[in-house]
């Protein structure tokens, strides 16, 4: 896994688009020493000014494009934050529109995550700072892609991360014998009954193959010490104002440290795919198969 530096000209290089999104399917950071979008500096002093007491178990303050809302803030600035956060996701938007043309792009949440990494106490499978890949618990995506855009607000402090080995090379060591194909089965007689309750009109979401063999291996991988441990990981610094933009689904990866990131999250259909085999959804469909033959 690289971190490939992109040139502050780069929209002069539309034909470079394509290596762009060739270099995110295959796990690499696109990174941006400065930032590409424009921050107010009001609203990098609003930003930096929310604390966010008392809610420490919340992740972070999200942003729903579609409806214009944002959820799990804690402060008396609502319409403020909101404000700012629907002028960033619309900024990141056309960005990540602009910088991977190839891709057909379906709008995901933002999010601020005003607290310090380091401080923060969350149960095994909600921590960030060990190494994992992404699926959403509550949204499955279906095999479309999880693409993130970040920029690192913080005044001085860089944010830190670590990465590990890519999807296709995680499967290959631990798809098999971590137990989770045994789990993504057993949990098909749970999906049949949701989708009895679905005919009857009740509002419940059933879990495609693929995204409940995501979750387990989320989950798998950060109680796997063994893993976590392992000291060939590799560890990064995004300095403040600087943004990067990567497939969580196939770069594993962990946040150590850091302060007031801004976050948005694209999905990217599988069909606009340059590189559909080594799609995590291809990969771990035939991993599935190979065990059932
Ligand atoms: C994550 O997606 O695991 C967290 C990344 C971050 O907040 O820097
Ligand atoms: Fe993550």
């Amino acid at each position: 896994m690289a971190r490939i530096t992109v040139p502050e000209n780069w929209r002069l290089h539309a034909d470079a688009a394509r290596e762009r999104c060739r270099a995110l399917e295959r796990g690499d950071i696109l990174y941006f020493p400065h930032t590409p979008l424009h921050f107010g500096e009001d609203d990098l002093q609003f930003l930096r000014a929310q604390k966010q007491s008392g809610a420490s178990y919340h992740k972070n303050i999200a942003y729903r494009p579609a409806q214009d809302r944002i959820t799990g803030y804690a402060g008396d600035q609502e319409e403020r934050m909101r404000a700012v956060l629907g002028r960033f996701s619309r900024a990141a938007q056309s960005l990540m529109r602009e910088c991977l043309s190839p891709f057909a792009l379906e709008v995901e949440y933002a999010s601020f995550r005003p607290l310090a990494e380091e401080t923060r106490q969350l149960k095994t499978h909600a921590r960030n700072d060990l190494l994992h890949v992404d699926n959403f618990p509550t949204r499955p995506t279906h095999g479309n892609r999880i693409l993130r855009f970040f920029v690192n607000l913080h005044p001085t402090l860089p944010r830190i991360w670590r990465t590990g080995p890519p999807l296709p090379e995680l499967l290959e060591r631990f798809g098999a014998i971590s137990g989770v194909i045994e789990k993504t089965r057993a949990g098909a007689g749970k999906q049949k009954w949701l989708r009895g309750f679905q005919r009857l009109g009740f509002p419940v979401q059933s879990r495609p193959e693929y995204d409940r063999f995501m979750l387990s291996f989320h989950h798998w991988l950060k109680e796997n010490q063994a893993f976590q441990n392992d000291p060939g990981h590799a560890r990064w610094e995004f300095p403040p104002m600087s943004s990067w933009m990567v497939f969580t689904d196939t770069a594993s990866h962990a946040v150590l440290g850091g302060q007031f990131a801004m976050e948005q999250t694209m999905l990217v259909s599988r069909g606009s795919l340059l590189e559909p085999k080594i799609a995590p959804s291809t990969l771990v469909e035939n991993l599935i198969q190979s065990r059932s033959a």
